[in-house]
């Protein structure tokens, strides 16, 4: 492994942010036609479509649910969406994992008894990414989910906190990712701040959680923000 770079110079990030500060983040609802509901988001330097397709009749006819909507969900990263690795595209099985987790996020809150025997599909394509793209596509994707009208309890949002040193870090880059202490990514639904993901690389103290779930939820209302206004900009 390369040697590890200061994180931390001054206070300040290798990009400029203090430790609590999100990257800036930008969203806009329902640019692809074809789609039931999308989003493309900018978080960073992360670039993030989201696309949702149904609710229609469930494929196979054996997965359908009689009681209940299904839903899939596939994450994917652009092959040319990182200076890192250019293998061929398709699912690894990071991107199995991530768009199994995804899934997860939204099963709890989509309400999936009004659609008996369907599936949603829910597409996340990473264009470019620089760390934390499970969070903005999570982000991405409940915002194409409520463009789409598809009824939700709640629109959830996702985030990460890491460690470098002994420091907290609110939603690592790529580089603070690769050589940081913990990184952990987040998706809360606000409503009830229920966490809806919570996965975990490294280590946090109990006391460094804490911190770092509250650093996460206080940067969770200024994502919700951005998400309610891009979705009311649409039907203004
Ligand atoms: O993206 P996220 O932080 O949710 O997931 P990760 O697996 O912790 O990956 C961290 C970052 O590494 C990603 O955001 C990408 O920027 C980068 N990465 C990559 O460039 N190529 C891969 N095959 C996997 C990850």
């Amino acid at each position: 492994m390369k040697e590890k770079p200061e994180l931390m110079i001054n206070g300040k990030r290798t990009d400029g942010r203090a430790p609590n500060e999100l990257r800036e983040i930008k969203i806009e609802v329902g640019p692809l036609k074809n789609a039931e509901g999308s989003a493309y988001l900018e978080w960073g330097n992360n670039k993030v479509l989201a696309a949702v397709f149904g609710p229609k009749e469930a494929q196979p006819k054996h997965i359908a649910d009689p009681e209940k909507a299904i839903i899939k969900c596939r994450y994917s990263m652009a092959p040319f969406s990182s200076l890192e690795e250019h293998n061929r595209s398709g699912p690894n099985r990071r991107a199995i994992e991530i768009s199994k987790v995804t899934k997860e996020v939204f099963e709890n809150v989509i309400i999936l008894e009004s659609f008996p025997g369907s599936e949603i599909d829910i597409f996340v394509e990473i264009l470019q990414s620089d760390g934390g793209t499970r969070a903005a596509g999570i982000t991405a994707a409940a915002v194409a989910l409520a463009s789409s009208g598809i009824p939700m309890k709640d629109i959830p949002y996702g985030v990460s906190v890491g460690k470098a040193g002994d420091r907290l870090l609110l939603d690592l880059n790529k580089l603070e990712d690769n050589y940081s202490d913990a990184d952990m990514p987040i998706a809360i639904a606000p409503k009830k701040d229920e966490v809806l993901l919570l996965q975990m690389d490294g280590t946090l103290t109990k006391e460094e959680f804490s911190k770092g779930m509250a650093m996460a939820k206080e940067a969770g209302a200024k994502i919700v923000k951005l998400q309610r206004e891009a979705l009311e900009g649409r039907y203004k």
